[in-house]
């Protein structure tokens, strides 16, 4: 699917619209789509790739299909075992202390994690370090003000995210997967960007809506909108030389 497209977007909103009842389905498209981003800019076949908060694994496993060395890092036990099967070779480790040597990765990726970290700074230093010089870190997360911010609960965290929870257990039964200051944080737009361009390891190769069909680039660059209108952030950086 070209991206970006009115067709590749209305097929992963679809695909979303089925995460629970096929989540197979969801997370198959999703990641061939993330895996012909990465493409764009480095060829997978031969690459070794870092999947930091890789869940069931459905990212590393078609990194792997195109012939990269991927490997996978997850830290919650029922995450990696959720879809029943776990890829061979999984590690349980935490993305803040990756047990893995400086530069080790052509590719360090992360596909909606940062959000559910409580220290994203942190986090993205290590993706940076585990980077071989030259290499690329993929990173995409969903922002607090998207309308997507407050996951299962979205979009009445816009009243608070305590209001949202308490709707939520009300109208499904259930507690919310996601607790805002626990598992869930407050990740913005500007503050992120602002962040990553004061580095002097990285150099954005781009910053744009993961799923937008058109200004996908635009959208994150307008204040104040970006942090509504993106709905999830996708920033591709290159790690600096030495
Ligand atoms: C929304 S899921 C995303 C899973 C998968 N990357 C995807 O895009 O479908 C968030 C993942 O981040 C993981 N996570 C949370 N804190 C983490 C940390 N400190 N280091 C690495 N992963 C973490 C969670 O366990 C969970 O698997």
């Amino acid at each position: 699917m070209r991206d970006p497209s009115i067709r590749r977007s209305v097929a992963l909103f679809r695909a979303f619209m089925r995460e629970q009842t096929d989540p197979e389905y969801c997370y198959g498209l999703l990641a061939r789509d993330a895996a012909e981003q990465v493409e764009k800019y480095v060829p997978l076949q031969g690459s070794t790739v870092v999947d930091v908060g890789g869940g069931g694994g459905h990212f590393t496993e078609e990194f792997r299909r195109r012939g990269a060395h991927s490997y996978l890092f997850e830290p919650d036990p029922r995450e990696l075992h959720a879809g029943g099967r776990t890829p061979p070779g999984a590690v349980l480790a935490d993305g803040y202390l990756l047990p893995l040597a400086e530069g080790a990765a052509d590719v360090c990726f992360s596909s909606n994690v940062l959000e559910h970290v409580s220290d994203p700074r942190t986090f993205l230093s290590e993706m940076v370090r585990v980077t071989r010089p030259g290499g690329l870190i993929y990173v995409s997360f969903t922002n607090w003000y998207s309308p997507w911010g407050g996951h299962e609960t979205a979009p009445w965290h816009y009243l608070g995210a305590e209001r949202a929870r308490a709707r939520y257990q009300r109208r499904t039964g259930r507690p919310a997967k996601h607790t805002l200051g626990e598992n869930l944080f407050a990740v913005h737009i500007g503050p992120t960007l602002r962040h990553v361009r004061s580095r002097d390891d990285v150099r954005i190769v781009t910053a744009r809506s993961r799923y937008w069909p058109f200004l996908a680039g635009a959208v994150t660059r307008v204040p104040g909108v970006r942090e509504f209108a993106t709905w999830n952030l996708l920033l591709i950086l290159r790690r600096c030389p030495t």
